[in-house]
């Protein structure tokens, strides 16, 4: 197969919502249907359980299992599907924001009876600033579900984005009798005692009597809106949806796999190849000849006895081949890839080669952190793995001075995997761990403790945001980081950010400062 026939053939997407939407439940029906796994259960166990902050044992068996379910690759017909896990929770959301920027497309899950979720909020945001095609697969309907037409507009007011629903379902809950496919003209019925798919009928003129037959009283509800839904929604546009402005509705029971199969093979249609992607330099298109990836998870210790790493990287151009030399942008210096593993199935192997829109396993000791690029050569540094400013911050203190160093590497490596991010105060030199939940501060003490030897302890410091600055001015700058001396500090790649107490203190600091940008993310 040529390299454009295999760039064609591929749908590298992530599944996103708010935890319990449905995620996981979606996820392995995808993967059943896949034939990735073959029984239902074998992602399930890849959840932090509900509420589990401090269950170690259980977060390290989830970081051990989550390699193998990182990415999950299948042949799906003619298509090469790859599905990038995303963790589902809340404390572990900067993990998915850098996931996504190594997706095509995204499909959202939202609970038709909780409708949109702070958490689908936070992730619409992230794909509209990138303009990553989306698709809604609204779930549980078997369930006492809103009305449709509300939770359309609530999608479309809260997530910002234009609906236009490929299926429309009738009924829910107990009387929820299946859906219409509005795209083929057909009726699909749901049974909950029976799981297997079965094709959908085709029912092009909703007029005819026979439909009573199909669904009793139902069928007057709709006929009623499905014109109603033809006469308001414009016709399904697939520009549109390509350049992330428009998002297709399916609606089903990802627990009782209704409707699952549908979405999958209408995403397999619709959903795009891979995309070109920007770097610093300039745009790099997925069928240039030359071999481009880079760097946007990095998985540590998989065996706690050697201290390895997996940096996951995605091929953004040309063709990838293993043993060849290939460039370390930010390092300038050449590697040679000798086992990059993929992710097929439910197991990771060797692979010879790989296409944009795959990705790959590098064994890695210590080379790669998060952003890093791969190159035949090209000086090339791929943008778009942001840092936000984090929620919670503590100051981190050493617990055993006879382990200072540990303490240090330790640190450093977290970081690097973008566990948590890392500010130094310009006023005391102390070091101070920002984070997005609670969580994250028990991971760190546990790892350094179990993987580095080292014990830290937290002072907690109350603090409201961590803002990257920038003025054209040098001289403001300057007479901004003399004022706020004591609230500055420099992150992990040396730049300036302002340490701001309150909401009331930062609002301030920007009347008094209006020439200074207040950036909440590391990367403007
Ligand atoms: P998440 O990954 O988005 O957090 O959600 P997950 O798939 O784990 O689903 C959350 C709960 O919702 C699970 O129930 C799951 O079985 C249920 N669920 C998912 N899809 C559907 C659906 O289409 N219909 C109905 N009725 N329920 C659905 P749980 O009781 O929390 O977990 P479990 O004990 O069933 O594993």
């Amino acid at each position: 197969m040529s390299n454009i026939q295999e760039i064609n053939r591929r749908r590298t997407f992530g599944i996103v919502s708010h935890p319990d939407a449905g995620k996981t439940t979606l996820t392995e029906k995808l993967l059943l249907f896949g034939g990735a796994i073959r029984v239902a259960g074998a992602v399930k166990s890849n959840k932090i359980k509900k509420g589990a902050t401090s269950d170690f044992m259980e977060i390290e068996r989830q970081r051990g299992i989550s390699v193998a379910t990182s990415v999950m690759g299948f042949e799906y017909g003619d298509y090469k599907v790859n599905i990038l896990d995303t963790p589902g929770h809340q404390d572990f959301q900067e993990d998915t924001f850098r996931t996504l920027t190594a997706v095509d497309s995204v499909i959202i899950v939202i609970d038709a009876a909780k409708g949109v979720e702070p958490q689908t909020e936070k992730l619409m945001n992230v794909c509209r600033m990138r303009k990553t095609p989306v698709i809604v697969f609204i779930n549980k309907m078997d369930r006492p579900a809103q009305d449709t037409f509300t939770l359309l507009d609530e999608v479309e007011e809260q997530l910002k984005i234009k609906v236009r629903p490929l299926s429309w379902p009738i009924n829910n809950g107990p009387d929820f009798k299946g859906v219409y496919n509005l795209f083929d003209r057909s009726l699909k019925f749901f049974n909950p005692n029976i799981q297997e798919i079965e094709e959908g009928m085709k029912f092009e003129d909703l007029a005819h009597p026979d439909l009573e037959n199909h669904i009793g009283d139902d069928a007057d509800v709709l006929r009623e809106e499905v014109e109603l839904v033809e006469g308001v929604y414009p016709e399904f546009n697939h520009e549109a949806y390509l350049a992330g402005d428009l998002a297709p509705v399916f609606f089903g029971s990802a627990l009782y796999n209704f409707g699952v199969q549908e979405l999958l093979d209408s995403f397999v249609r619709i959903a795009p190849t891979p995309r070109a992607k920007e770097a610093e330099e300039r745009v790099v298109e997925p069928l240039e000849e030359k071999f481009t990836g880079f760097v946007f998870k990095i998985h540590a210790n998989i065996d706690p006895n050697h201290r390895s790493r997996i940096a996951f990287v995605k091929v953004c151009s040309g063709r990838f081949e293993r043993n060849k030399m290939y460039t370390h942008t930010r390092l300038n210096k050449s590697f040679r890839i000798s086992s990059p593993t993929a992710f097929m199935a439910s197991k990771k192997e060797t692979v010879d080669e790989a296409y944009p829109g795959d990705i790959i396993g590098v064994p890695d000791t210590g080379n790669f952190i998060i952003g890093d690029t791969l190159t035949e050569g090209e000086k090339i540094h791929y943008k778009g793995l942001p840092s936000f400013s984090p929620e919670m911050f503590r100051y981190v203190e050493n617990a055993d001075p006879m382990k200072s160093k540990q303490l240090n590497k330790g640190i450093d490596q977290l970081m690097d995997e973008g566990v948590a991010q890392l500010f130094t105060s310009v006023f005391n030199g102390r070091k101070i761990i920002g984070t997005v939940g609670q969580l994250q501060f028990e991971v760190i003490q546990y790892r350094l403790e179990h993987e580095y030897g080292a014990k830290c302890l937290f002072e907690p410091l109350s603090m409201h945001k961590a803002c990257w600055i920038e003025c054209e001015d040098e001289a403001i700058l300057t007479e901004f980081k003399k004022r706020k001396h004591q609230k500055m500090a420099k992150d992990k790649r040396g730049r300036d950010v302002f340490m701001a107490d309150s909401m009331f203190i930062l609002q301030m600091a920007q009347s008094d400062f209006p020439d200074i940008k207040f950036h909440f993310t590391s990367e403007f």
